[in-house]
């Protein structure tokens, strides 16, 4: 199963995105991802459009972007004119799930939801066909540098399960607290694409701290 690795910029030093953002990929990261929160649907505010359109002018990386907004139904045209490559929502932010899930991809995005710890799999187990990512929060979001809670590990077991019974190819991501102590049990419980922000941007050498990442992946499934 292929890793891939998409660093946070939430932890980047936006003064210097141009140069995080080449160190990111000279370490190998896959995507970037982009939180974005509207001080509503989680207790802080980042950034939106100007700073994800900043990032397409840097870089050809694809844009993995999180919304923790309400209603992202708002954002979905923008982000698609701007070149968003994956669109991540949370399905208790707007009333009708499936039908944004398929505007998503309509507008050539891929289409994701993602999980609050407390939120159970049921909240996507009827639009699976419809999903191109989910993510488990394995932190409630919000903010950077939380600690992964351990229940994530389980939760991307039984996500893991379910994906593979209906065969859905979507990707399992995880966000929230991944760093080289804790991203080897996500990967074995089945998830292929992490989030990582303070493990990365919070380090002096963020290409190094991805290469680290990706290397505490390999084998672990035989260990
Ligand atoms: C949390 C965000 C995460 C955050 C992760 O609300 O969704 O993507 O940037 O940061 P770390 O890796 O520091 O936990
Ligand atoms: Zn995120």
């Amino acid at each position: 199963m292929p890793v891939r690795i998409a660093p946070s910029v939430l932890a980047a030093d936006l003064g210097r995105l141009r140069e995080q953002i080449a160190a990111a990929a000279a370490g190998g990261a896959d995507w970037i991802h982009v939180d974005v929160m509207d001080g509503r649907f989680v207790p802080n505010l980042s950034f939106g459009g100007p700073v994800i359109a900043a990032l397409r002018r840097i870089t050809d990386l694809p844009l993995d972007v999180h919304l923790m907004v309400t209603e992202p139904e708002h954002y979905l045209d923008e982000y698609a004119d701007l070149g968003v490559r994956v669109f991540t929502f949370h399905p208790e932010a707007t009333t009708h799930v499936q039908r944004q899930l398929a505007r998503v991809r309509e507008r050539g995005m891929l289409a994701g939801l993602a999980l609050n710890p407390a939120t159970p799999l049921a909240a996507i187990s009827e639009v699976l066909p419809d999903l191109d990512l989910a993510l488990i929060m394995s932190v409630n979001p919000g903010f950077g540098g939380q600690r992964y809670l351990p229940g994530a590990t389980d939760k991307i077991r039984r996500l893991r399960a379910m994906l593979d019974s209906s065969r859905s190819a979507a990707a399992l991501e995880v966000d929230g607290g991944v760093t080289p102590e804790t991203i080897g049990e996500a990967f074995r419980a089945g998830a292929d694409t992490f989030v990582a922000g303070t493990a990365v941007f919070g380090q002096a050498d963020p290409a190094a701290a991805i290469r680290d990442l990706r290397s505490r992946c390999s084998d672990l499934r035989l260990a």
